[in-house]
């Protein structure tokens, strides 16, 4: 080893063994929950998978009851695995578990920290959220979209069933660009193509252990030339906001020329917040809603999909009240208007998200900023806590008959409130911004998707629901076939959808 290699190794040794030492002592003289084994200064880092990490946080969960602790560095995680301890510590108590713990590689180096979802409970936070509330919550701003596109959805599916998969991807993706930059997207557009290889690039990295900086931020302290996962960031960090500023810069371009539509962008770009903003603060607003938007839904839309395939007894209940509603030879459509009437839609929408929760597996990790105690537990200030979704869902104790895809467990007083009843957008404060764009997405795709197509497992290929990948690289995560209900439902198709596939802009 030449002498920068020996100076490297001296430093991260000294800044990694003091800063686990740090951890430890202050941990020793506070009171955590069952500490899973690891091994020393590491932890449990090299125990958790790089990804799909639900089922084995549920084998922990299984053993170690409703709290346990982790250490991934210097990092003390605890993961709370029931509904109520969710309940009595991250909503009743957001207010001091709102936070996020530093990623100097993630936050820092690759989002030059701009990404909301990770920025910690500030100023910064709070403005950002008041624009994302903004352009989120007002429903009436998507329909007309979530209408168009899922129309093209079914085009799509009837044109070229096998491509489902970024059907749904260009479908989510499309209503977000729709309303932010007033333009459709097309299949296999390559802009969204890269859009959503810089969000797994983000996931990828996102996960405890991948970055030793994220799990010893203390490294960050390192002089810049010594940081060796820097270049590797910094690469990220302007592949990311090139694919951002793109569509910016076409949005400008349009402006000048006089022949963009009015869209969240065009107001945006006049606000006094974008004044006070940073090129890559902006850019990541932008960046934010296109990813956040555009695979969350392509997501749960697979995952209902794999529902139906493999627990198709409830697509027979979902249909008689589509059919009932809508016509049994296909007359017609289901629409906005139905909704009130589609109460198994909703339950359906509501037990997707439930089900294998695996847009965030081990949630989302938040940082306590004082110190707590809760019910003989003392945690110091600096400990990260998360909802430990995939047991959560899987539990029998939560629910009945888990592993089911079973929408009927949703048809109760609460059907009509989203958030309640699963964790799939998270608890307290850090909430997901877009969780009404979300549901309304998913609501009239699967409505349209379920009324005229039926989803059958592919003998050769059964579906493992268990272990449906997150980060798939464009391929579809499972084998499905896609074929149509009846020849009446393909000309309801081509009566009510074609037109929607010569509309440009
Ligand atoms: C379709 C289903 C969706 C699911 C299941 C989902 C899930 C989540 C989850 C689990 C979080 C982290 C919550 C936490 O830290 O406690 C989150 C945060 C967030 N989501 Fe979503 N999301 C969805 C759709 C969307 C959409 C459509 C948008 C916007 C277009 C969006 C924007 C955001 C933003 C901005 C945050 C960061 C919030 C913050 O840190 O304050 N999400 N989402």
């Amino acid at each position: 080893m030449n002498v920068t290699g020996t100076l490297i190794l001296g430093f991260v040794v000294f800044f990694v063994a003091q800063s686990w030492f740090r951890s430890f002592r202050k941990n020793a003289s506070y009171k955590l929950p069952p500490v899973v084994p690891g091994i020393p200064i590491f932890g449990n880092t090299f125990q958790i998978p790089a990804l799909q990490q639900g089922p084995w946080a549920k084998k922990l969960a299984d053993k170690y009851g409703e709290m346990f602790t982790c250490q991934f560095g210097s990092q003390t995680w605890v993961f709370l695995n029931s509904s109520r301890v969710v309940n009595d510590l991250m909503e009743r108590r957001a207010a001091i578990y709102s936070s996020r713990p530093p990623f100097p590689m993630t936050q820092g180096i690759m989002s030059g920290n701009s990404r909301i979802v990770l920025m910690p409970y500030n100023e910064e936070w709070r403005t950002l959220r008041k624009i994302m509330h903004q352009i989120l919550t007002s429903t009436k701003l998507y329909m007309p979209f979530e209408d168009l596109e899922s129309k093209q959805l079914l085009w799509d599916y009837l044109e070229k069933p096998d491509r489902w998969w970024s059907a749904n991807g260009r479908y989510a993706n499309s209503v977000i660009m729709s309303v932010i930059f007033g333009r459709r997207s097309l299949l296999d557009d390559p802009d969204v193509v890269e859009l959503f290889e810089t969000l797994e690039l983000f996931l990828e990295n996102q996960q405890p252990g991948v970055n030793i900086v994220d799990a010893f931020p203390v490294l960050d302290r390192l002089p810049k030339r010594l940081q060796w996962w820097r270049p590797r960031g910094e690469r990220i960090f302007e592949k990311t906001k090139k694919v951002y500023a793109r569509e910016e810069e076409r949005l400008r371009r349009k402006m000048k020329e006089g022949n963009q539509k009015e869209c969240f962008g065009t107001a945006f770009l006049q606000t006094k917040e974008v004044a006070g903003m940073s090129e890559t603060q902006r850019l990541f607003v932008f960046g934010t809603l296109m990813e956040a938007g555009s695979d969350t839904s392509r997501v749960t839309l697979g995952q209902i999909i794999a529902g139906a395939a493999t627990y198709p007894d409830w697509v027979e209940r979902a249909r008689v009240q589509l059919d009932a509603v809508c016509g049994h030879h296909a007359e017609r459509l289901p629409q906005w208007e139905d909704r009130d009437q589609l109460r198994y839609i909703t339950a359906v929408v509501k037990e997707g998200f439930r089900w294998r929760p695996n847009i965030a597996e081990i949630g989302a990790p938040t940082m306590l900023i004082k110190d707590d105690e809760y019910e003989g537990y003392r945690f110091p200030a600096g400990t990260v806590f998360t909802w430990n979704a995939w047991a959560i869902a899987l539990s029998p104790d939560e629910y009945e008959d888990p592993e089911r895809f079973w929408p009927d467990r949703f048809l109760n007083d609460d059907l009509a409130s989203p958030l309640k009843g699963h964790w799939a957008f998270g608890p307290g404060r850090r909430v997901c911004a877009g969780w009404k764009v979300g549901e309304m997405n998913v609501w009239i795709a699967i409505a349209r998707l379920l009324y005229c197509f039926d989803f059958t497992q592919v003998p050769e290929k059964p579906i493992d629901t268990m272990t449906i990948p997150q980060l798939t690289k464009h391929t579809a995560p499972f084998d499905v076939k896609v074929s149509l209900r009846s020849e009446a439902h393909a000309a309801l198709i081509r009566r009510d959808c074609e037109e929607v596939t010569r509309i440009q802009y």
